[in-house]
């Protein structure tokens, strides 16, 4: 059995599978996150290593397998936040996560002294305010008694394998995502580290996803009752991971992905750089490749608004006829001819990522007459969504990566409807997975490479991520909605002198 673990924002999630994929059990620990300001996002690592444990314990609970018989562990979780250690292994300070928002004058600091061109060519993306330079400088400017203590900096993950093995060690997905990280060569950029006067002996060393980084701790394998040779693997961000766990992992495929945020994710053989910093090029939890990823910052968390400002009926009728208030409003969707009538939703709820990079942009409901109800406004908010995606797709495409098909994941793949509109926005075959607990399955996955039960990546999804539907797009309602998508392209830069 191997066992996939993924420390994500809001909890930890464990996955057991045994040796062909299948899924064996799963457990979940939720742990707070902290909001000491607006805009600052921070968690505790302790509750992530309580939480982890917590999941693991749930896992194992509700089974009943010869634990001695796990062998291997593989992790994943929320990507670029800093956890700063002192010389005995102790946090210094809370972690800064991935959407924290304090860090855009060290942003500026950063790209001034390295040098925009430097960092898109070695690291492949811009600064970005949640990623782990910036935090590393915030520091120095703001808490010096902090900074001066720092011995080791590690990602989420990395420090629970810390926790777990006693051994500090990165992978080179997870790494990308620092701005410290030479992405076209998979090793940490010696040359910004220097240039930011940074200590090199503070970041781990750094493998492929798939490779052994340790073992498990005596006392940890005595606390769960597994044997004492469980192999510990480096494995990937969560969306690196992620994707192995629906197997992202040749040209071609790409997987979309719509939960609170959006992200559409492309497999590449090459690293290729949007120099306009619109898409992210990390490396991949595949050696030696690489993937570029779209990000829209309110994908299912505008249909979440929605449904809370007008879904109080469908809300009340859901618990009467215990469904879910989504599938009520998506039924009412669903009677709306793709266009919802003239009805165009840009769904910049929270400032948007790709394409924009703009905290200003704001949500707007274009083209509202007396005739619209509340059908075309689900139906607008699903398409809306929807284009955003196709931004990423179109980016994606003008770099000279290949899409040949898609897979839809998270909480927009639930709906069939929601899965009909994008393949024919997208116009693009789509196809859903029989296992889609996310980052986790991938994370064992790389787990089971890394012991040899499959002799790689790609051999692993070939037999154990399973394709359950496909759909097909629409060719004539392709045609409706690339007029509609027109507009929807045209409405951001002509409100955008009003965003401020
Ligand atoms: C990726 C990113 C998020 C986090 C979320 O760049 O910021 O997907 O990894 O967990």
């Amino acid at each position: 059995y191997f066992l996939g673990i993924d420390v994500g924002t809001t909890g930890c999630k464990a996955i057991l599978i045994d040796e062909n994929g299948e899924l064996i059990a799963k457990g979940v620990e939720e742990y707070p996150l902290y909001t000491p300001r607006p805009n600052w996002a921070e968690q505790d690592p302790s509750d992530w290593w309580q939480g982890t444990q917590q999941a693991i314990k749930k896992t194992l609970d509700s089974v009943s397998i010869d634990r001695k018989a796990i062998v291997g562990i593989g992790l994943t979780g929320q990507m670029h936040g800093s956890v700063f250690l002192d010389n005995k292994g102790e946090v210094i300070r809370p972690a800064i996560l991935w959407c924290d928002q304090r860090t855009a004058k060290e942003c500026e600091e950063i790209t001034q002294i390295v040098g925009r061109e430097k960092i898109m060519r070695i690291n492949g993306n811009p600064v970005l305010a949640g990623f782990t330079a910036p935090k590393i400088y915030w520091l120095k400017n703001n808490e010096p008694g902090h900074y001066k203590r720092i011995d080791k900096i590690l990602l989420p993950k990395d420090y629970i394998r810390f926790c777990l093995t006693g051994e500090f060690a990165t992978d080179v997905s997870d790494a990308s995502g620092t701005s410290l990280f030479d992405v076209p060569r998979r090793q940490w950029s010696d040359e910004i580290i220097a240039d930011l006067k940074l200590d090199r002996n503070w970041f781990p060393e750094c493998y492929e996803s798939p490779e052994i980084t340790g073992y498990l701790k005596k006392e940890i394998t005595q606390l769960f009752g597994m044997n004492d040779q469980v192999i510990v693997v480096a494995g990937g961000g969560d969306n690196a991971a992620g994707a192995i766990g629906t197997g992202i992992v040749k040209s071609g495929l790409v997987s979309a992905s719509i939960g609170t945020s959006g992200v559409v994710f492309a497999f590449s053989d090459e690293v290729k750089i949007d120099m306009k910093g619109r898409v992210h090029t990390f490396c991949h939890a595949v050696p030696g490749k690489w993937h570029v990823m779209g990000v829209m910052l309110a994908a299912g968390g505008s249909f979440r608004w929605l449904r809370d400002v007008l879904g109080t009926e469908e809300k009340n009728l859901a618990a009467l006829l215990e469904k879910d208030a989504y599938e009520i409003l998506t039924e009412e969707a669903a009677q709306v001819e793709p266009g919802g009538e003239g009805l165009v939703f840009l769904p910049y709820l929270t400032g948007e990522r790709t394409p924009h990079a703009d905290p200003y942009a704001r949500g707007v409901f274009f083209g509202l007459t007396l005739k619209h109800r509340k059908n075309e406004m689900v139906r607008a908010v699903m398409e809306g969504v929807t284009f955003g995606m196709r931004d990423s797709f179109e980016i994606i495409r003008e770099m000279g990566i290949p899409i040949e098909e898609f897979m839809a994941i998270g909480g927009g793949a639930k709906s069939p409807l929601w899965r009909k509109i994008q393949a024919d926005i997208y116009q693009v075959p789509l196809y859903q997975v029989q296992i889609d607990e996310g980052p986790a399955f991938g994370a064992a996955l790389l787990a089971a490479v890394g012991k040899g039960v499959f002799s790689n990546v790609e051999q692993a999804c070939q037999k154990a991520v399973k394709v359950t539907d496909k759909v097909y797009p629409d060719s004539q309602k392709g045609i409706r909605y690339n007029e509609i998508y027109q507009i929807y392209k045209d409405l951001y830069p002509a409100l955008k002198p009003f965003y401020k």
